[in-house]
Protein backbone atom coordinates (compact mmCIF):
# COMPACT_ATOMS: atom_id res chain seq x y z
CA UNK A 1 0.00 0.00 0.00
CA UNK A 2 2.72 2.60 1.25
CA UNK A 3 5.01 1.37 -2.38
CA UNK A 4 1.93 2.36 -3.93
CA UNK A 5 1.41 5.60 -2.93
CA UNK A 6 4.45 6.54 -3.28
CA UNK A 7 4.78 5.65 -7.06
CA UNK A 8 0.66 7.37 -7.75
CA UNK A 9 2.63 10.47 -5.83
CA UNK A 10 5.71 10.11 -8.65
CA UNK A 11 3.67 9.63 -11.34
CA UNK A 12 1.14 12.50 -10.62
CA UNK A 13 4.03 14.98 -9.53
CA UNK A 14 5.49 14.43 -13.10
CA UNK A 15 1.93 14.61 -14.92
CA UNK A 16 1.56 18.18 -13.06
CA UNK A 17 4.68 19.49 -13.94
CA UNK A 18 5.05 18.23 -17.43
CA UNK A 19 2.09 16.28 -19.44
CA UNK A 20 0.87 18.30 -22.27
CA UNK A 21 4.56 20.06 -22.53
CA UNK A 22 7.10 19.93 -24.86
CA UNK A 23 8.93 16.34 -25.44
CA UNK A 24 12.65 17.33 -24.37
CA UNK A 25 13.57 15.80 -27.75
CA UNK A 26 13.82 19.15 -29.13
CA UNK A 27 15.83 20.92 -26.57
CA UNK A 28 18.96 18.66 -25.90
CA UNK A 29 21.61 18.20 -28.69
CA UNK A 30 20.92 16.13 -31.55
CA UNK A 31 23.79 13.90 -30.28
CA UNK A 32 22.55 13.80 -27.02
CA UNK A 33 19.61 12.27 -28.10
CA UNK A 34 21.04 9.72 -30.56
CA UNK A 35 23.43 8.54 -28.88
CA UNK A 36 20.74 7.74 -26.03
CA UNK A 37 19.01 5.95 -28.96
CA UNK A 38 22.28 3.55 -30.22
CA UNK A 39 23.20 0.16 -29.73
CA UNK A 40 26.59 -0.48 -28.22
CA UNK A 41 28.07 -1.58 -31.59
CA UNK A 42 26.95 1.38 -33.30
CA UNK A 43 28.26 4.08 -30.62
CA UNK A 44 31.74 2.52 -31.31
CA UNK A 45 31.22 3.13 -35.08
CA UNK A 46 29.73 6.47 -34.65
CA UNK A 47 32.44 7.68 -33.00
CA UNK A 48 35.14 6.47 -35.70
CA UNK A 49 36.49 3.24 -33.77
CA UNK A 50 36.17 -0.43 -35.02
CA UNK A 51 33.41 -2.31 -33.44
CA UNK A 52 32.64 -6.16 -33.07
CA UNK A 53 30.31 -7.96 -31.88
CA UNK A 54 30.38 -11.70 -30.37
CA UNK A 55 28.12 -14.60 -29.47
CA UNK A 56 28.82 -16.29 -26.26
CA UNK A 57 26.74 -20.17 -25.65
CA UNK A 58 27.49 -20.75 -21.77
CA UNK A 59 27.02 -24.81 -20.39
CA UNK A 60 23.14 -24.04 -19.40
CA UNK A 61 22.53 -23.03 -22.71
CA UNK A 62 22.26 -19.13 -22.46
CA UNK A 63 23.43 -17.00 -25.33
CA UNK A 64 25.56 -14.01 -24.45
CA UNK A 65 26.33 -10.62 -26.43
CA UNK A 66 29.62 -9.19 -26.30
CA UNK A 67 30.80 -6.16 -27.67
CA UNK A 68 34.84 -5.59 -28.65
CA UNK A 69 36.67 -2.62 -29.82
CA UNK A 70 39.44 -4.82 -31.68
CA UNK A 71 42.95 -4.50 -31.09
CA UNK A 72 44.35 -7.91 -32.88
CA UNK A 73 47.40 -8.59 -30.54
CA UNK A 74 46.88 -6.33 -28.29
CA UNK A 75 46.67 -6.80 -24.34
CA UNK A 76 42.82 -8.60 -24.07
CA UNK A 77 40.91 -7.01 -20.98
CA UNK A 78 37.48 -7.73 -20.34
CA UNK A 79 35.52 -5.07 -18.57
CA UNK A 80 32.17 -5.86 -16.71
CA UNK A 81 28.91 -4.07 -16.23
CA UNK A 82 26.99 -3.95 -13.24
CA UNK A 83 23.08 -4.37 -11.96
CA UNK A 84 20.24 -3.05 -14.07
CA UNK A 85 23.60 -2.04 -16.79
CA UNK A 86 24.97 -3.26 -19.98
CA UNK A 87 27.88 -3.35 -22.26
CA UNK A 88 27.16 0.55 -23.26
CA UNK A 89 28.49 1.66 -19.76
CA UNK A 90 32.11 1.76 -20.80
CA UNK A 91 31.79 3.78 -23.76
CA UNK A 92 28.91 6.13 -23.16
CA UNK A 93 30.76 8.98 -22.35
CA UNK A 94 32.45 8.79 -25.14
CA UNK A 95 36.13 9.01 -26.69
CA UNK A 96 37.44 11.36 -24.90
CA UNK A 97 36.42 10.28 -21.37
CA UNK A 98 35.13 6.50 -21.63
CA UNK A 99 37.22 3.77 -20.11
CA UNK A 100 36.47 1.37 -23.43
CA UNK A 101 37.96 3.93 -25.74
CA UNK A 102 41.09 5.32 -23.27
CA UNK A 103 41.85 1.56 -22.87
CA UNK A 104 42.05 0.58 -26.75
CA UNK A 105 43.75 4.18 -27.40
CA UNK A 106 46.83 2.73 -25.28
CA UNK A 107 46.46 -0.50 -26.58
CA UNK A 108 44.49 -2.80 -25.10
CA UNK A 109 41.70 -5.26 -26.78
CA UNK A 110 38.70 -4.48 -24.97
CA UNK A 111 35.94 -6.93 -24.58
CA UNK A 112 32.89 -5.91 -22.86
CA UNK A 113 30.10 -8.37 -21.69
CA UNK A 114 26.80 -8.27 -21.08
CA UNK A 115 25.29 -10.57 -18.38
CA UNK A 116 22.17 -12.66 -18.89
CA UNK A 117 18.82 -11.39 -19.33
CA UNK A 118 20.04 -7.60 -20.25
CA UNK A 119 18.81 -6.20 -23.27
CA UNK A 120 21.72 -7.63 -25.04
CA UNK A 121 21.54 -11.32 -23.65
CA UNK A 122 17.97 -11.93 -23.87
CA UNK A 123 18.27 -15.21 -26.03
CA UNK A 124 18.77 -18.93 -25.00
CA UNK A 125 19.05 -22.14 -27.47
CA UNK A 126 15.81 -22.95 -25.93
CA UNK A 127 14.37 -20.81 -23.92
CA UNK A 128 12.29 -17.39 -25.21
CA UNK A 129 12.81 -14.85 -22.62
CA UNK A 130 9.40 -13.21 -23.51
CA UNK A 131 7.20 -16.21 -22.79
CA UNK A 132 9.36 -18.62 -20.72
CA UNK A 133 9.36 -18.25 -16.98
CA UNK A 134 12.09 -20.39 -16.38
CA UNK A 135 14.64 -18.25 -18.81
CA UNK A 136 14.30 -15.40 -15.68
CA UNK A 137 15.18 -18.11 -12.71
CA UNK A 138 18.41 -17.07 -11.98
CA UNK A 139 20.32 -14.65 -9.93
CA UNK A 140 24.29 -13.01 -10.09
CA UNK A 141 25.47 -16.75 -8.81
CA UNK A 142 24.74 -18.13 -12.35
CA UNK A 143 25.81 -14.79 -13.87
CA UNK A 144 29.57 -15.85 -11.67
CA UNK A 145 29.29 -19.39 -12.39
CA UNK A 146 28.25 -19.56 -16.07
CA UNK A 147 28.41 -16.29 -17.90
CA UNK A 148 31.98 -14.85 -16.93
CA UNK A 149 33.79 -18.03 -17.13
CA UNK A 150 32.27 -18.61 -20.70
CA UNK A 151 32.96 -14.70 -21.66
CA UNK A 152 36.92 -15.20 -20.29
CA UNK A 153 36.99 -18.66 -22.01
CA UNK A 154 35.87 -17.41 -25.36
CA UNK A 155 38.02 -14.55 -24.64
CA UNK A 156 41.08 -16.43 -24.36
CA UNK A 157 40.89 -18.39 -27.19
CA UNK A 158 39.75 -15.62 -29.55
CA UNK A 159 42.65 -13.99 -29.05
CA UNK A 160 44.63 -16.88 -28.53
CA UNK A 161 45.96 -15.91 -24.53
CA UNK A 162 46.74 -17.61 -21.74
CA UNK A 163 45.22 -14.76 -19.08
CA UNK A 164 43.27 -11.76 -19.60
CA UNK A 165 42.18 -8.26 -17.24
CA UNK A 166 39.52 -7.94 -15.58
CA UNK A 167 37.61 -4.28 -14.66
CA UNK A 168 33.90 -5.17 -12.75
CA UNK A 169 31.70 -2.47 -11.86
CA UNK A 170 29.61 -3.26 -8.77
CA UNK A 171 27.61 -6.30 -9.75
CA UNK A 172 30.51 -6.77 -11.88
CA UNK A 173 32.73 -6.88 -8.68
CA UNK A 174 30.34 -9.27 -6.76
CA UNK A 175 30.51 -12.08 -10.00
CA UNK A 176 34.30 -12.08 -10.20
CA UNK A 177 34.38 -12.99 -5.96
CA UNK A 178 31.61 -15.48 -6.63
CA UNK A 179 33.44 -16.86 -9.65
CA UNK A 180 36.66 -17.22 -8.26
CA UNK A 181 35.59 -18.85 -5.11
CA UNK A 182 33.26 -21.14 -6.82
CA UNK A 183 35.64 -21.87 -9.45
CA UNK A 184 38.83 -21.27 -8.42
CA UNK A 185 40.40 -22.30 -11.45
CA UNK A 186 39.15 -19.10 -12.98
CA UNK A 187 41.53 -17.29 -10.48
CA UNK A 188 44.77 -18.50 -12.87
CA UNK A 189 43.02 -16.65 -15.92
CA UNK A 190 43.39 -13.23 -14.39
CA UNK A 191 46.35 -11.71 -14.11
CA UNK A 192 44.83 -8.67 -12.37
CA UNK A 193 41.19 -7.36 -11.42
CA UNK A 194 40.30 -4.12 -10.87
CA UNK A 195 37.28 -3.77 -8.45
CA UNK A 196 35.16 -0.09 -9.09
CA UNK A 197 32.47 0.28 -6.34
CA UNK A 198 33.06 -3.40 -4.72
CA UNK A 199 30.36 -5.34 -3.90
CA UNK A 200 29.69 -8.54 -1.43
CA UNK A 201 28.77 -7.28 2.34
CA UNK A 202 25.82 -4.98 2.46
CA UNK A 203 24.82 -4.31 5.55
CA UNK A 204 25.52 -0.57 5.31
CA UNK A 205 24.04 0.52 1.92
CA UNK A 206 22.74 3.71 2.33
CA UNK A 207 20.31 4.62 -0.42
CA UNK A 208 17.31 6.17 0.85
CA UNK A 209 15.36 4.15 -2.30
CA UNK A 210 16.22 0.73 -0.04
CA UNK A 211 12.31 0.23 1.61
CA UNK A 212 11.14 0.83 -1.92
CA UNK A 213 13.57 -2.60 -3.68
CA UNK A 214 12.00 -4.26 -0.06
CA UNK A 215 8.73 -3.82 -0.82
CA UNK A 216 8.68 -3.89 -4.90
CA UNK A 217 10.14 -7.48 -5.39
CA UNK A 218 6.66 -8.33 -3.97
CA UNK A 219 4.63 -6.87 -6.62
CA UNK A 220 4.47 -8.69 -9.84
CA UNK A 221 3.61 -5.12 -11.95
CA UNK A 222 7.25 -3.97 -10.83
CA UNK A 223 8.82 -7.69 -11.38
CA UNK A 224 7.51 -7.53 -14.76
CA UNK A 225 8.83 -4.32 -15.47
CA UNK A 226 12.30 -5.42 -14.71
CA UNK A 227 12.57 -8.61 -16.89
CA UNK A 228 9.95 -7.78 -19.95
CA UNK A 229 11.09 -4.59 -20.86
CA UNK A 230 13.98 -5.15 -23.28
CA UNK A 231 15.42 -1.54 -22.25
CA UNK A 232 14.52 1.60 -20.29
CA UNK A 233 11.90 3.11 -22.75
CA UNK A 234 9.47 3.59 -20.05
CA UNK A 235 11.54 5.75 -17.76
CA UNK A 236 12.85 7.27 -20.65
CA UNK A 237 9.70 8.50 -21.57
CA UNK A 238 8.52 9.39 -18.60
CA UNK A 239 11.35 11.02 -17.56
CA UNK A 240 11.51 12.91 -21.04
CA UNK A 241 8.37 14.30 -20.95
CA UNK A 242 9.97 17.49 -19.89
CA UNK A 243 12.49 19.55 -17.92
CA UNK A 244 10.21 18.94 -14.43
CA UNK A 245 10.03 15.47 -14.86
CA UNK A 246 13.71 15.24 -16.09
CA UNK A 247 14.54 16.83 -12.70
CA UNK A 248 12.58 14.44 -10.57
CA UNK A 249 14.13 11.56 -12.41
CA UNK A 250 17.97 13.49 -11.87
CA UNK A 251 16.86 13.05 -8.07
CA UNK A 252 15.82 9.98 -7.95
CA UNK A 253 18.89 8.50 -9.58
CA UNK A 254 20.59 10.31 -6.95
CA UNK A 255 18.81 8.96 -4.52
CA UNK A 256 20.42 5.62 -5.44
CA UNK A 257 23.29 6.35 -6.54
CA UNK A 258 24.87 8.86 -4.56
CA UNK A 259 24.41 12.87 -5.00
CA UNK A 260 27.43 14.40 -6.95
CA UNK A 261 26.22 16.89 -8.87
CA UNK A 262 30.23 18.24 -10.00
CA UNK A 263 31.10 15.03 -11.69
CA UNK A 264 28.00 14.31 -13.71
CA UNK A 265 27.63 16.12 -17.16
CA UNK A 266 23.82 16.51 -16.22
CA UNK A 267 22.93 17.18 -20.06
CA UNK A 268 23.88 13.28 -20.77
CA UNK A 269 21.37 12.12 -18.16
CA UNK A 270 18.53 11.76 -20.64
CA UNK A 271 21.29 9.70 -22.70
CA UNK A 272 22.31 7.72 -20.12
CA UNK A 273 18.81 6.70 -19.73
CA UNK A 274 18.30 5.14 -23.34
CA UNK A 275 20.41 2.88 -21.55
CA UNK A 276 19.89 2.35 -17.88
CA UNK A 277 17.73 0.11 -16.70
CA UNK A 278 18.51 -2.66 -19.81
CA UNK A 279 16.84 -5.59 -17.95
CA UNK A 280 17.57 -8.15 -15.49
CA UNK A 281 15.98 -10.90 -13.39
CA UNK A 282 13.96 -10.27 -9.87
CA UNK A 283 15.97 -12.77 -8.63
CA UNK A 284 19.22 -10.90 -8.59
CA UNK A 285 17.86 -7.87 -6.78
CA UNK A 286 16.00 -10.37 -4.33
CA UNK A 287 19.72 -11.79 -3.48
CA UNK A 288 20.98 -8.49 -2.76
CA UNK A 289 18.14 -7.96 -0.42
CA UNK A 290 19.27 -11.14 1.30
CA UNK A 291 22.39 -10.19 1.76
CA UNK A 292 21.69 -6.76 3.40
CA UNK A 293 19.17 -8.80 5.69
CA UNK A 294 21.47 -11.51 6.62
CA UNK A 295 24.99 -8.94 6.76
CA UNK A 296 26.81 -12.27 4.81
CA UNK A 297 28.07 -12.94 1.75
CA UNK A 298 26.19 -16.17 0.96
CA UNK A 299 24.06 -18.22 -1.79
CA UNK A 300 20.77 -17.37 -2.64
CA UNK A 301 18.23 -18.55 -0.12
CA UNK A 302 16.02 -20.64 -0.78
CA UNK A 303 14.54 -21.20 2.46
CA UNK A 304 12.50 -24.37 3.05
CA UNK A 305 14.52 -25.72 -0.04
CA UNK A 306 17.49 -25.10 1.34
CA UNK A 307 17.78 -28.67 2.72
CA UNK A 308 17.61 -29.94 -0.72
CA UNK A 309 19.39 -27.85 -2.46
CA UNK A 310 22.68 -27.15 -0.35
CA UNK A 311 22.38 -30.53 2.17
CA UNK A 312 21.66 -27.88 5.03
CA UNK A 313 19.05 -25.35 6.67
CA UNK A 314 21.00 -21.88 5.86
CA UNK A 315 22.13 -21.18 2.66
CA UNK A 316 26.36 -21.89 2.01
CA UNK A 317 28.95 -18.60 2.71
CA UNK A 318 30.94 -17.38 -0.40
CA UNK A 319 34.39 -18.60 0.97
CA UNK A 320 36.78 -15.32 -0.40
CA UNK A 321 39.67 -17.50 0.86
CA UNK A 322 39.42 -19.37 -2.52
CA UNK A 323 39.54 -15.97 -4.20
CA UNK A 324 43.14 -15.58 -4.61
CA UNK A 325 43.42 -13.18 -7.93
CA UNK A 326 45.25 -9.90 -7.38
CA UNK A 327 42.70 -7.51 -7.29
CA UNK A 328 43.02 -3.74 -7.25
CA UNK A 329 39.71 -1.84 -5.00
CA UNK A 330 38.53 1.05 -5.97
CA UNK A 331 36.01 2.67 -3.57
CA UNK A 332 34.60 6.08 -2.38
CA UNK A 333 32.93 7.97 0.16
CA UNK A 334 29.40 8.81 -1.22
CA UNK A 335 28.94 5.51 -2.74
CA UNK A 336 25.28 4.74 -1.55
CA UNK A 337 25.48 1.18 -2.98
CA UNK A 338 28.97 0.51 -1.60
CA UNK A 339 29.52 1.67 1.53
CA UNK A 340 33.11 2.12 3.06
CA UNK A 341 32.91 0.21 5.87
CA UNK A 342 31.56 -3.12 3.81
CA UNK A 343 34.03 -2.75 1.76
CA UNK A 344 37.07 -2.49 4.31
CA UNK A 345 35.54 -5.83 5.93
CA UNK A 346 35.37 -7.42 2.22
CA UNK A 347 39.36 -6.27 1.82
CA UNK A 348 39.96 -7.85 4.91
CA UNK A 349 39.00 -10.99 3.75
CA UNK A 350 40.06 -11.06 0.17
CA UNK A 351 43.88 -12.66 0.75
CA UNK A 352 45.48 -10.94 -2.19
CA UNK A 353 44.37 -7.38 -2.65
CA UNK A 354 47.24 -5.69 -3.89
CA UNK A 355 45.95 -1.91 -4.12
CA UNK A 356 43.32 -0.30 -1.91
CA UNK A 357 42.15 2.96 -3.56
CA UNK A 358 40.00 5.66 -1.84
CA UNK A 359 38.95 7.74 -4.42
CA UNK A 360 40.31 11.20 -3.64
CA UNK A 361 37.09 13.12 -4.21
CA UNK A 362 34.92 12.52 -1.18
CA UNK A 363 31.54 13.37 -3.40
CA UNK A 364 32.99 10.95 -6.20
CA UNK A 365 29.49 8.52 -6.50
CA UNK A 366 28.58 4.54 -7.49
CA UNK A 367 28.16 5.49 -11.44
CA UNK A 368 31.46 8.87 -11.33
CA UNK A 369 33.55 5.49 -11.66
CA UNK A 370 31.78 4.98 -15.28
CA UNK A 371 30.96 8.88 -15.98
CA UNK A 372 32.99 11.31 -14.03
CA UNK A 373 34.26 14.00 -16.00
CA UNK A 374 37.81 13.74 -13.51
CA UNK A 375 37.62 9.65 -14.31
CA UNK A 376 40.66 9.55 -16.35
CA UNK A 377 42.89 11.60 -14.35
CA UNK A 378 41.55 10.08 -10.98
CA UNK A 379 41.06 6.31 -11.73
CA UNK A 380 42.17 5.05 -15.33
CA UNK A 381 45.25 6.62 -15.43
CA UNK A 382 45.84 4.55 -12.27
CA UNK A 383 44.35 1.21 -13.65
CA UNK A 384 46.57 1.32 -16.55
CA UNK A 385 49.84 2.08 -14.10
CA UNK A 386 48.71 -1.34 -12.23
CA UNK A 387 48.18 -3.12 -15.15
CA UNK A 388 51.84 -2.25 -16.38
CA UNK A 389 53.22 -3.31 -13.32
CA UNK A 390 51.83 -7.01 -14.10
CA UNK A 391 52.83 -7.28 -17.50
CA UNK A 392 56.52 -7.06 -16.58
CA UNK A 393 56.17 -9.50 -13.79
CA UNK A 394 54.22 -11.85 -15.59
C1 LIG B 1 20.50 -15.02 -30.44
O1 LIG B 1 21.77 -15.58 -30.70
C2 LIG B 1 22.04 -15.86 -32.07
C3 LIG B 1 23.44 -16.43 -32.18
O2 LIG B 1 23.53 -17.65 -31.54
C4 LIG B 1 21.94 -14.60 -32.92
O3 LIG B 1 22.14 -14.90 -34.27
C5 LIG B 1 20.59 -13.95 -32.70
O4 LIG B 1 20.57 -12.72 -33.38
C6 LIG B 1 20.34 -13.72 -31.21
N1 LIG B 1 19.01 -13.17 -31.00
C7 LIG B 1 18.81 -12.13 -30.20
C8 LIG B 1 17.37 -11.70 -30.08
O5 LIG B 1 19.67 -11.58 -29.58
C1 LIG C 1 15.35 -22.38 -10.26
O1 LIG C 1 16.72 -22.72 -10.12
C2 LIG C 1 17.00 -23.35 -8.89
C3 LIG C 1 18.52 -23.47 -8.76
O2 LIG C 1 19.14 -23.81 -9.96
C4 LIG C 1 16.29 -24.68 -8.83
O3 LIG C 1 16.58 -25.33 -7.61
C5 LIG C 1 14.78 -24.42 -8.93
O4 LIG C 1 14.08 -25.64 -8.96
C6 LIG C 1 14.46 -23.61 -10.16
N1 LIG C 1 13.07 -23.18 -10.11
C7 LIG C 1 12.27 -23.22 -11.17
C8 LIG C 1 10.88 -22.73 -10.96
O5 LIG C 1 12.64 -23.63 -12.27
C1 LIG D 1 28.28 17.83 -21.60
O1 LIG D 1 27.70 17.06 -22.64
C2 LIG D 1 27.28 17.81 -23.76
C3 LIG D 1 26.58 16.86 -24.71
O2 LIG D 1 27.41 15.79 -25.08
C4 LIG D 1 28.49 18.50 -24.39
O3 LIG D 1 28.06 19.26 -25.48
C5 LIG D 1 29.17 19.38 -23.36
O4 LIG D 1 30.35 19.93 -23.90
C6 LIG D 1 29.51 18.57 -22.11
N1 LIG D 1 30.01 19.44 -21.08
C7 LIG D 1 31.25 19.38 -20.61
C8 LIG D 1 31.58 20.37 -19.56
O5 LIG D 1 32.05 18.55 -21.02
Amino acid sequence: MKLLEIICIFFATLCIFSCGKVSLENIYPPDVIEDGKLLTDELIRKYKYPAETHFVITSDKYILRMHRIPKPGGRPILLQHGLLDSSATYILMGPNLALGYYLYDLGYDVWMGNARGNRYSRNHTTLNPDIDKAFWNFSWHEIAVFDIPAMIDYILYQTNSLKLIYVGHSQGTTVLFVMCSMRPEYNEKIILAHALAPVAFMKHIRTPLLPLGQQGIEIPVIKSMLEFLPNANLFKGICMSGQNAEEVCLNVYYMLVGKDVKQFNRTRFIMVLGHLPAGIAMKQVTHYLQLIKSDKFRQYDYVEENKKIYCQNEPPDYDLKKVTVPIAMHYSLNDYLSEPVDVVRLKELLPNVIDFHKMEIPQWNHMDFLYAFDARKLLYTRIHELNKRFFIEK
